[in-house]
């Protein structure tokens, strides 16, 4: 009889965080344990969860211990929930938690796919009648999260103050994000990459990205492009989202898109995404991209979605490539059978989608 294949384990690191984030990590990890129960013994997940976010901050002035980012490194990746209290200020939060880690694990490439699922209703007209389906590549490292500038001259007296926030775009930056765009559009069906500026108004950087891109671009004959502004991409995403594949732009501007692109997907609630660290020189992290939601939180109503996809594109980045299919099977059979959260447009708990999920993984 022959051997039964050694099971691969894979070290997981859980920071839930805060609000929802909690709520749907745990949603996450039920639906991945139970892939990974019925993989015959293919994978296994071995999770260690960490404390970390506002309650943690509360008790020891840090948002993540002091050795964190030692202590995360050996994993194969992170998966995150969502960081942000009313109590603690959410630059304080946001900077503490999961910019410190995209930043020093030089995750600098966001992956945030724009999916329209069975059953949910879209603000879209057209989503009834047209596929949609493009993914938003977000410059992950630098650009206007590049954290320079400073305040100063508080001491001329109130209403005095001055502010400064630079923005940084460096060749290598704007390069190697706009590269993995243009690698990502040639596995997908519709070979475009779309890139995003607003280099009318912002003269120096976003020229410089857009030079970068026009450079590069010779490099995939292939795939086809176009080079947009941000305000004209706004109204496209609402207008004519057909003509979308991959959309590529920078930290700031891909980060409001992104949202855009989910609320016109049915809700912030079912968006994932991935942070690469691309050459693999560190973990990568996987999180959905919606925030904390104080407004729901604790309610068992979170949509779970986002977070489970964001599952979905780790087991992917793992090589589990079968299993991640299987997974957005079973999600798109959840919502196709009317099983949906509150946000969009359903009256089930976060608990019965999961249910409702893990039901659908079945052969
Ligand atoms: N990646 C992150 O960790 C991240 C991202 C965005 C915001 N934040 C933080 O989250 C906190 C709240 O921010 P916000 O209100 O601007 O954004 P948010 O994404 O938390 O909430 C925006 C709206 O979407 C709804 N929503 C979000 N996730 C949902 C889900 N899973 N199911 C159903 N509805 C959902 C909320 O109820 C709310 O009405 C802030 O502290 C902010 O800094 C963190």
């Amino acid at each position: 009889m022959p051997a039964a294949p050694a099971t691969r384990t894979y070290q997981i690191a859980a920071i839930p965080a805060d609000g929802v984030g909690a709520e749907v990590v745990a949603a996450g990890r039920a639906v991945l344990d139970a892939l990974a129960a019925g993989s015959n013994g293919a994978f296994a997940l071995a999770w260690t969860e960490f404390p970390w976010g506002c309650g943690y901050y509360e008790k020891t002035g840090r948002m993540m211990a002091e050795d964190a980012l030692a202590v995360l490194q050996p994993f194969d990746a992170i998966y995150f929930g969502a960081v942000g209290w009313p109590t603690v200020p959410d630059h304080v939060s946001l900077w503490g938690l999961r910019l410190t880690i995209a930043q020093n694990f030089d995750q600098w490439a966001n992956v945030r796919p724009v999916h329209f699922h069975p059953g949910v209703l879209s603000p879209l007209r057209k989503a009834d009648g047209t596929r949609l389906d493009w993914v938003v590549v977000r410059e992950n490292s630098e650009g206007e999260y590049a954290g320079l500038g400073g305040r100063n001259l508080s001491g001329r007296g109130p209403g005095n103050e001055v502010a400064v926030q630079t923005v940084l775009f460096t060749e290598k930056g704007c390069e190697r994000i706009i590269r993995f765009a243009f690698e990502l559009a040639r596995a997908r069906p519709v070979r475009k990459v779309s890139s995003v500026t607003k280099s009318n108004a912002q003269q120096y950087a976003m020229v410089l990205w857009d030079e970068t891109f026009a450079r590069v671009a010779q490099d995939y004959p292939d795939v086809t492009t176009e080079a947009v502004l941000v305000d004209a991409m706004a109204a496209k995403f609402v207008l004519k989202p057909e003509d979308l594949s991959v959309v590529v732009a920078s930290n700031l501007m891909a980060d409001i898109l992104s949202d855009l692109g989910s609320a016109l997907a049915g809700s912030l609630g079912l968006a994932a995404s991935a942070n690469y660290n691309p050459e693999r020189r560190f973990p990568s992290m996987f999180e959905p991209v919606h925030g904390s939601a104080p407004d729901i939180a604790g309610q068992g109503i979170a949509n779970p979605i986002g977070a489970i996809l964001s599952g979905a594109l780790m087991l992917d980045h793992l090589g589990l490539h079968e299993e991640a299919t299987r997974l957005h099977k079973a999600v798109d059979a959840t919502t196709g059978s009317g099983v949906l959260t509150r946000d969009i447009g359903g009256t089930a708990g976060t608990s019965q989608v999961v249910a409702a999920i893990i039901e659908n993984l079945a052969p």
